[in-house]
This record gives structure tokens, sequence and C-alpha cells, in this order.
């Protein structure tokens, strides 16, 4: 009897995931559309399917010869999907085989990316072992909701004033008044900060300099995931401009406080990337401004992925900048996390199919409460300040990781420096 319920169970997960794979493929209108949806499906798991010869859609331009692959993903998806949300597969070291699995020497793609991959193993951070951050001034850009939120929170509670960045006064406002009030710290700042536009990142950056002239910690928390092809205020493409320019521009602006705060210890900065940096542009980082900002040729995943490698990347370059000046520059990618960041792989959808999905995604997601922790582990860990460990990559829970080939790549690397530079002082303060 036991063995019907659970096979009824999973036969009704698994047709849910059925419903929910085939509305994914079978209501998308265009063929791009579906490539487009086959890629995020198959983002976290960037596989050959070799038995039907298929290369991992991400890779196929051809639109033609995708329907195989759209209908192999939507079969797999639809057993993984019921077999996840009845919990058959828990239990079945199947998830630890994910969380350790490194296709083609390709580094840990998958490490800790769902809770159910972590189960196997130990946190690398834990709440209670957050530090007392009394006198410590923290900046999260990015602070108003999801990861950017929780981990002000936490530093909160923990006793750190803390800074939150955002690009609507009004949202910054409300989530430093609830920070304020769930945790009874009086020392939640908020700072208008549009890292789309460069003299939003230069206004707040010197409107910081005056009232915080320390800085121990900067979060680089902000992001935006594969949108529709936009621009930011000079010209740069959306993903690349905010996840990548935005930052290296704010940072540089910044550095003078983080070092006044190295008189007193060690100061942090820490990049918020993601493994979908694992799913970047063939190339990797592309080689001009041009080609980064050419409409013709976006593709909104591999644009993301490129603006998450380019965060690692200069993560690392800036670590051996700073490494003499006790500034320690690590990234790390907080898993799949229940926050709105999705917002723009679903905003097309039916709403019910979109409510659906969110709720299928939130029962296995982590949620952001701790989430947070990796990235508060590279910010204030005691282990990692009294290690100055410095250039890492990290996956969830604070559990470090090797990130994509590319991102060993030191010419690239220099290569981003130096465009990015060179950008940035073109466009004159
Ligand atoms: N959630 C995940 O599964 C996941 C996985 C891997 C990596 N990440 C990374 O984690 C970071 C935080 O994402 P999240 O999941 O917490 O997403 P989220 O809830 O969408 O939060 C993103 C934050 O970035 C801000 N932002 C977007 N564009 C901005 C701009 N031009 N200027 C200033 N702020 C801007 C948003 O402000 P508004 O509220 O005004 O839009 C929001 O505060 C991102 O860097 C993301 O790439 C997330």
């Amino acid at each position: 009897m036991f063995i019907a319920i659970g096979e009824s169970i999973v036969a009704r997960a698994a047709a849910l995931g059925g419903y929910i794979s085939f509305s994914l493929t079978a209501c998308l209108k265009t063929p791009y559309e579906q490539v487009h949806v086959g890629t995020l499906i198959t983002m976290y798991s960037n596989y050959r399917i070799e038995a039907c010869g298929c290369q991992p859609l991400l890779a196929r331009r051809a639109m033609g010869r995708c329907g195989g692959c759209a209908a192999a993903t939507a079969a797999l998806v639809a057993v993984f999907v019921g077999l996840l949300v009845s919990g058959g597969l828990k239990g079945t070291g199947f998830f630890p085989f994910l969380d350790r699995l490194n296709p083609a020497g390709r580094g840990q793609q998958l490490k800790g990316v769902f809770p159910a991959m972590h189960e196997a193993e130990a946190w690398g951070f834990t709440l209670a072992e957050m530090p007392d951050l009394s006198g410590q001034v923290i900046f999260v850009t990015g602070g108003n909701v999801g990861l950017g939120y929780w981990t002000a929170h936490h530093l909160a509670a923990h006793g750190a004033a803390v800074v939150i960045g955002c690009r609507s006064e009004a949202r910054c406002e409300k989530a430093a008044m609830q920070i304020r009030a769930e945790t009874a710290s009086q020392t939640v700042e908020t700072a208008l900060l549009d890292l789309a536009s460069f003299a939003s990142i230069r206004a707040c950056a010197s409107a910081l300099a005056k009232t915080h002239p320390r800085l121990n910690s900067l979060i680089l928390n902000a992001g935006v995931m594969i949108p529709p092809f936009g621009r930011t205020a000079e010209g740069l493409e959306m993903q690349i401009g905010v996840n990548h320019f935005g930052h290296f521009l704010l940072t540089q602006l910044l550095l003078p406080q983080l070092e006044a705060a190295t008189a007193a210890g060690v100061a942090t900065i820490v990049a918020v990337s993601s493994n979908a940096h694992f799913v970047s542009y063939p190339e990797g980082i592309l080689p001009s401004i041009e080609r980064m900002n050419d409409e013709q040729q976006y593709n909104r995943v591999q644009a993301y992925g490129q603006s998450k490698l380019a965060n690692i990347l200069f993560a690392q370059e800036l670590a051996a900048r700073t490494k003499d000046k006790n500034i320690l520059v690590n990234a790390v990618h907080p898993g799949a996390v229940d926050t709105d960041l999705l917002r723009h792989a679903i905003d097309w959808l039916p709403d019910a199919i979109s409510q659906a999905l969110l709720q299928a995604y939130g029962s296995f997601a982590w949620h952001p409460r701790e989430a947070a922790l990796t990235q508060l582990f590279a910010a204030v860990s005691p282990t990692l300040k009294s290690q100055r460990i410095t250039g890492k990559y990290y996956h969830p829970i604070a559990r470090e990781t090797t990130p994509d080939p590319h991102a060993a790549d030191e010419e690239m690397q220099r290569r981003l420096w130096r465009m990015t530079e060179d950008f940035i002082s073109q466009q004159g303060s």
C-alpha cells in the first residue's frame, strides 16, 4: 500500500513536472524563445545529451535543429521535477553525486546549488560563526531585496553599521526601516545608487566618502539577469554594464575608504558572481566593447554568464593588486535562490504558469536568508581574515570551488581590466 501511495505521489509530481516543461516548450511563440528557455533549463546541467546527439542547447546556434533537443530536455525535466518535488530523489545519493560532479574537468558547477545537494556536506559558515561587528561599516549594493536584503539584515543583527545602496529611494527606505525593526539596529543607512549610470555611481561614492571615511567591507551584490537587450546611460549592454562596469567603477572610487579601514585590520570586497559564469560566450569575455554592445549578437543567457565571469576575473585581478594592502577580495556563487532575480526569465509567461513555476522553484531553492551566508563568509568570517584568503571562488555554503577554466586565463583577466579602465576614462569624470 505504501509503495502504491509513494508511486502515486511520484506520478503526480512527474505530471506536474511534465506540465511545467510542456508549458515551457509548447507555449513559446518563436524558435528563439524555445531555444532560450531550453538554455535556461539546461543552464545548471550543461552536459551533452550524447544519446540523441544533442549539444547543450546553449551551444546550438542553428534554430532548426533544436526541436529534438527541446523535446528531450522537456522529457528529462519532467522526470527530474517530478522526482524532485515528490522527494523521491532524497536519500538516493543522487544529490550528493551532483554536488561532487565535475563534468569534463571544468569544475563542480552544481556544488551546493540547491539545498538538497548540500545534504551530505557541512556548511562552511553558519550564523553562529558571525562575529560581533560593532564599529564596522559595510556597504551592500542592491540591499533592498533578496540576497542583499538578508546580507544587510544579518550584518545589522551582528552590530555592523550597514549602508544599503539601491536605485529607488522609496524601496531603499522601506527595506532599511524593515531591517531596523527586525534587528533593533539603529545603524542601517541608505544610499542612492544606480549602477547603470556612472554619474549616479560617482555621486553615491562622493556622498559616502563624506559620511564614512572608513569602509570595512564592500559587498558587490546588485545584479540584473537575462533582461531583453537594453543599454546603460553610457551605452553599455545592460548586464555587463550594471553587473561588471558599474561595480568596477564603484570599487575604484571606494578603495581609499577601504584602505583607510585596514589601519585597524583587514578590509574585504565580495563580488557576488554566479555559476552561470560557466555558460558565458565561447570566448569567455567578448574581445571588444563593440562586440558586447552588438544587439544583433546579443544572447541574454550568455551575456549574463559573461557578466558573472567578469565578476570573478575582476575579483582575482583586484585581489592580486591589493594583496599587499590588507584588502581581501573573493567571488561567490550564492546558489539557486528564491528571489526576484528570475523576473525576466518568466515575465513573458502567462501569470498562472509563472506563479506555478515560482512556487515549484521556491520549494527546492535556497531561501535568501541562508544563501546570504556565502557572501557573509567572504565579507566577515574571522577564519577568512586570519588566513588572509583572497582571490578565491566559493559555492554554497561557503565552500571553495574551482571556477570555469576561462577564469584561469590571466591574459583575459588583464584584458578585461584594461578594457574597463579605458572605457571609464573615455567617459571622463
Ligand atoms: N537568486 C539566485 O538564484 C542567484 C544565483 C546566482 C547569483 N545571484 C546573484 O546574486 C545577486 C543578488 O541577486 P538576487 O537573487 O538577490 O536578485 P534580486 O532580488 O533581483 O536583487 C537584485 C538587486 O540588484 C538591484 N539592481 C538591479 N539593477 C540595478 C541597478 N542598475 N542599480 C542598482 N541596483 C540594481 C535590484 O534593485 P531593484 O530592486 O531596484 O530592481 C535589487 O536590489 C546578483 O548579483 C545575482 O546575479 C543570484
